[in-house]
């Protein structure tokens, strides 16, 4: 089958004739074990149960539960505001936070976050929930999605036990 028969066809279009050879293995071989793959893929794609759909949803409600405030026991948040987490959240207040709310979170951009004047709320888990959904009409971000929810639970830690957290 591989060698060239080299056995010209009869038949002539334009001028062209061609040889009557057989397909290469190779081709064949890519050929049959396609087929071979549907049987085993469209059982399983049709009467599987998967879908890109259902994959999403899991996915969301995975993240869900991951989240502070979601359903997931073992979120941050229900640890409280450890000490240890508000050490961790000093340093992200450094990078992302003093530039609105100031090297001391005596405030700028946005409010002083060492004050009993809140906004939105000074308890642990409502500094959290402005951490995490951002106001964003106000110009405070939304940091869920960019810190996570472990560097969220922190920095709220840290932004709670400066002083002003009831
Ligand atoms: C781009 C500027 C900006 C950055 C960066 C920023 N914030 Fe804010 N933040 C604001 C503004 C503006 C408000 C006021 C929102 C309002 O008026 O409702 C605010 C409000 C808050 C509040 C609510 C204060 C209250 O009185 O209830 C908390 C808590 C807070 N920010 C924490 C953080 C933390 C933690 C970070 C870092 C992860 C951060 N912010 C980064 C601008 C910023």
């Amino acid at each position: 089958m591989a060698e060239d028969r080299n056995i010209l066809r009869e038949h002539v279009y334009d001028g062209i004739q061609e040889y009557d050879n057989g397909l290469p293995r190779w081709w064949l071989g890519i050929f049959y074990a396609s087929i071979a793959f549907s049987v085993v893929f469209t059982p399983w794609i049709t009467f599987g149960g998967w879908s890109q759909a259902g994959q999403y949803e899991e996915e969301v409600a995975e993240a869900d539960a991951a989240w502070p405030g979601g359903e997931g026991v073992a979120s941050p948040a229900a640890a409280g505001p450890t000490p240890e987490m508000a050490a961790a959240g000093g340093a992200i207040y450094a990078t992302h936070c003093a530039s609105c709310h100031g090297a001391q979170a005596e405030g700028g951009i946005g409010p002083n976050l060492k004050d009993a004047e809140w906004i939105h709320g000074g308890g642990f888990a409502e500094i959290l929930k402005t951490v995490v959904d951002g106001v964003p009409e106000k110009g405070m971000l939304t940091w869920g999605p960019v810190l996570g929810p472990e560097k969220c639970a922190q920095v709220a830690a840290y932004v709670h036990g400066l002083g002003g957290g009831t």
